[in-house]
């Protein structure tokens, strides 16, 4: 089929042309024309043959409905079973314009256009060209978005030819399409009223007029197979280029910083007005952070820009989802297929305990060999007192002698003092823990930096110290009692009973299993590793 492509810039002056796109929809063909959204594929709605071209066309599932469009508010009455009351206010206030109502159909509508369902959307475009089309044509019009299914959304003529070109009989210019975002969509035959799909049109604004307007959860989250989609255009990866598109949530900084360590040649950033510069890999803009307007009106056509310019992956600065950037950021969500990264999120953490010699150190080397980045209490107690300020509080709390003539602790003799009675062991940890805990900060940080999965933190006494607020996830270590001891024997070069009254200074077994959510038993023989596994599956999650 040959395209023709003609170019109307006055609906005045050109009202010859005006005429000729009428007729062809009039006739049975299609043609794409722009609105003040995307620029939609126009069939006569009520040609069960002419909607079927449409589907064709685009590729399209047929149960994803049609919207169909009128001139003015009079061309509603035959399409619907009974204008609902609430409707006249809406249209009032918001028609014509970038708000699509879904009431229950009238038997005029065929199934086809309202892919199977009992009701029927309906919308009246401002863009003077549309509006003028349609009343040419005579007849009520169904026009989806003039885009190959799933792609991103036509916002110029040249988008309608890339996909269109010798599918359709007419492409209609009409420049560039202002708002750049589909319609919003309401249904009014839910009770309470749902919106559907967010656009120009905002929830807020509508509540004005529909007090218990809800919006639907598919707006933000990915339906399950089992769950009913309201709209079904909601269920379908959508609006997606080529490359694959991440969405990457948090600050500009980490935004930076992500993009940068997981760019590669054949990545490009999509950010906003004025950072194009700040990233290694190459960066388009497609808006002001605070304008939905300008974010929305060059979404598309980034998007596509993106396929064009031969990239494979998309890294895009999420929008805040508010006004007009809660469409950009629902369109977002699905052209990523919902693939989102929190950047401001640090790696996980697991904090790993136990009683003496169960064991904590073999299967924190396991995690180390898995990715994760470790970070040894041990290390950093004794790292906390070679502080100055620290040594003269412990000095003044265990006696001067605990101090060396080279200036450093005397550890062994500290340690007898410090675990002699249980008030003495909370005054070690006040006086090293939040030293401790400010070198875990900083180490969680480096990890952050590393090329790690996650973070594991070994402590014995993780459970009293403030590092607890730190994990995201809790393990504890455990193994039988003798087997400790002989552990500790050997490790330590101690006897049985110095091994013993260790282990009874210490809090019970049980204490470790209650207070933390995963526990590794490593007895001799036993395989603590699939546990250790299911863990880090868990974590990296
Ligand atoms: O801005 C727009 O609305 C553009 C321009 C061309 O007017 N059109 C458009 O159409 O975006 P389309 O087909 O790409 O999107 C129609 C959306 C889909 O999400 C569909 O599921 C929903 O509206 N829809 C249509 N009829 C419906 C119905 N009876 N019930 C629920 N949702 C419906
Ligand atoms: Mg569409």
């Amino acid at each position: 089929m040959k395209t023709e492509i003609i170019r109307i810039e006055d609906v005045a002056k050109d009202s010859a042309l005006i005429e000729k796109a009428g007729a062809v929809l009039r006739e049975g063909g299609i043609a794409a024309v722009p609105t003040e959204t995307v620029y939609g594929l126009a069939a006569n709605a009520l040609d069960p043959d002419a909607v079927r071209k449409i589907f064709e066309a685009k590729g399209r599932p047929s149960d994803n409905p049609l919207i169909v469009h009128v001139a003015d508010l009079n061309g509603v009455a035959p399409l619907v079973k009974e204008v609902d009351k609430r409707f006249y206010a809406l249209a009032e206030k918001f028609w014509p314009g970038p708000l699509t109502v879904v009431m229950k159909k009238s038997s005029l509508v065929p199934d086809i256009t309202s892919g199977g369902l009992d009701t029927v959307a309906v919308r009246c475009p401002s863009h003077p060209v549309a509006n003028a089309i349609i009343r040419a044509a005579g007849v009520p019009v169904a026009a989806p978005s003039a885009n190959t299914s799933g792609k991103p959304s036509p916002t110029t003529a040249q988008h309608v030819c890339d996909d269109m070109s010798g599918k359709i009989d007419l492409i209609v210019d009409g420049g560039k399409c202002e708002i750049g975002v589909e319609s919003t969509v309401i249904t009014l035959a839910t009770e309470p009223p749902r919106l559907l799909r967010p656009g120009k049109i905002t929830p807020e604004e509508l509540q004005e007029f529909l007090p218990d307007l809800i919006v639907d959860s598919a707006v933000f989250s990915e339906l399950s197979g089992t769950e009913k989609a309201q709209s079904p255009g909601m269920k379908y990866k959508h609006y997606s280029p080529e490359a694959e598109v991440v969405l990457l949530r948090g600050s500009l900084e980490n935004t930076i910083r992500y993009v940068n360590k997981y760019g590669n040649a054949e990545s490009v950033a999509v950010c906003f007005t004025g950072e194009k510069n700040m990233f290694d890999v190459p960066a388009v803009e497609y808006g002001l952070e605070d304008d939905g307007l300008s974010l929305a009106s060059n979404l598309f056509y980034v998007l596509r820009k993106v396929d064009d310019l031969g990239f494979s992956r998309a890294f895009v600065r999420c929008p805040k989802p508010v006004g007009l950037g809660l469409a950009v950021y629902n369109r977002l969500l699905r052209s990523a297929a919902f693939h989102v990264v929190d950047v401001d999120k640090r790696l996980p953490v697991i904090g790993l305990t136990g009683p003496t010699g169960a064991g904590k150190s073999t299967v924190a080397q396991y995690f180390v060999k898995n990715g994760f980045y470790l970070i040894d209490g041990d290390v950093l107690a004794r790292e906390a007192v070679r502080n100055k300020e620290v040594l003269a509080n412990l000095a003044k709390e265990f006696g001067a002698d605990i101090i060396n003539e080279d200036g450093s602790l005397n550890r062994r003799l500290t340690a007898d003092r410090a675990f002699a009675t249980p008030e003495k062991t909370k005054a070690l940890n006040a006086i090293t823990h939040p030293t401790i805990t400010a070198l875990t900060y900083i180490e969680i940080t480096r990890a952050d930096r590393s090329d790690s999965k996650g973070v594991i933190i070994d402590a014995a006494a993780l459970l009293q110290s403030p590092i607890i607020n730190m994990c995201d996830m809790l393990v504890c270590v455990v193994a039988p009692r003798d087997e400790r001891v002989r552990r500790i024997v050997e490790r330590d070069g101690i006897t049985v009973e110095q091994a013993l009254t260790r282990i009874n200074a210490q809090k019970p077994e049980s204490y470790y299993i209650e207070n933390t959510q995963y526990t590794i038993s490593n007895a001799a023989g036993e395989d603590f590793h699939a546990k250790a596994d299911e863990i880090i599956a868990a974590a990296l999650k």
